[in-house]
């Protein structure tokens, strides 16, 4: 039947998705941050949601990285880091996402004397309910700090031995220029004999030698971010050669200023290049976007037809640590998505 000239417009689902670059501490909303400061006796620097808000705005990946650790100081509880990755799953259910991998940072609660227990244990309450309440498939990857020193990660790892069973993967995130992938060769090695898959943030800010790292020292299934693969050519054919994907992050790397505009961004050339790119959130919080705002932002900036918005969304499902039955069905229910 019709529909009359006076009826709403249909609103689009969006397309199915898995998200695969997503630092749940990112997804702290002002809203939840206030709450849990309450809850915690945690006094914030800031009068209001709108005055933290305000302090959005980011020069570099380190002034943001400044108020991504400042804000974990409500961050205490087992309940705590189970209500902020429900509701990170909440949102990213209303944007499409069938399955998500999420990073954590676990130094940067043990540091200050949260157990790295209470993380996942909270964390994997969230996790574990997520597919019967909101239909999404989850992973954990547990990310060791570039910045503080490969000890450090190794004591991590050691700390997290009893809880490996819950963690898919391990990565490597904060501040990158001067931290480069060859300090972490050792516990790398640990993560892949003990059976973890293993990626790392590189070329984000950081040089395309750094990819070049992660790919022959740490032997990384995926490289997060890895825009600046486009200055190395020779690079760029490796990646292609060897399909290894790479988890974009659009908006985060405007907000960074990785990028000067988003019709800029190398995403296009990208995709002509052959590579195996994905579109992802990073911390959505901070960046103005969850899974399905980045996919509208590249499509209205890059003015990328639905095929293309396809591609990436199948990308996304053959670059996650899925068994091959369960990627073929999100593959077909891409396949099957109606504008
Ligand atoms: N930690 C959280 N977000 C990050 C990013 N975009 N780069 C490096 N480390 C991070
Ligand atoms: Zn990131």
């Amino acid at each position: 039947m019709p529909s009359s000239p006076s009826a709403a417009p249909a609103r689009q689902t969006p397309l199915p998705k898995a998200e695969l670059h997503l630092h749940i501490e990112g997804t702290l909303e002002p809203e939840l941050a206030f709450a849990l400061a309450e809850r915690n006796g945690v006094t914030l620097p800031y009068a209001t949601e709108d005055e933290l808000r305000r302090a959005y705005s980011f020069a570099d990946l380190q002034s943001f990285l400044n108020l991504y650790y400042a804000l974990m100081a409500v961050l205490r509880t087992e309940d705590d880091f189970a209500d902020l990755a429900d509701a990170y799953l909440a949102r990213a259910q209303a944007q499409g996402v069938r399955h998500a991998e999420i990073f954590f940072d676990p130094q940067a609660h043990t540091a200050r004397g949260v157990p790295i227990g209470t993380v996942i244990d909270g964390l994997s309450r969230a996790l574990d309910t997520a597919q019967e309440t909101y239909g999404i498939s989850t992973r954990l990857i547990m990310c060791f700090l570039r910045d503080e020193s490969a000890e450090s990660a190794l004591t991590t790892f050691e700390a997290a031995r009893p809880h490996l069973h819950r963690i898919a993967a391990v990565g490597l995130d904060s501040a990158e220029v001067g931290h480069p992938p060859s300090k972490f060769q050792e516990v790398y090695a640990l993560a892949r004999e003990a059976g973890l898959k293993c990626v790392a943030h590189a070329g984000e800010e950081g040089p395309p030698a750094y990819v070049w790292e992660a790919l022959d020292l740490l032997g990384v299934d995926r490289i997060d971010h890895g825009v600046r693969c486009m200055e190395d050519e020779r690079l760029v054919a490796r990646l292609v050669a060897e399909q290894i994907p790479l988890t974009v992050c659009p908006l985060s790397n405007v907000r960074l200023r990785v990028i000067d505009d988003l019709a800029d961004h190398p995403l296009p050339a990208m995709l002509d290049a052959g590579l195996l790119v994905t579109v992802n959130s990073d911390d959505p919080a901070y960046f103005g976007g969850y899974a399905d705002d980045n996919f509208t932002a590249v499509r209205d900036a890059l003015r990328l037809d639905e095929e293309t918005l396809r591609t990436l969304a199948r990308n996304s499902f053959r670059a996650a640590f899925l068994d091959e039955v369960t990627r073929e069905k999100y593959l077909k229910e891409v396949d099957a998505h109606q504008a």
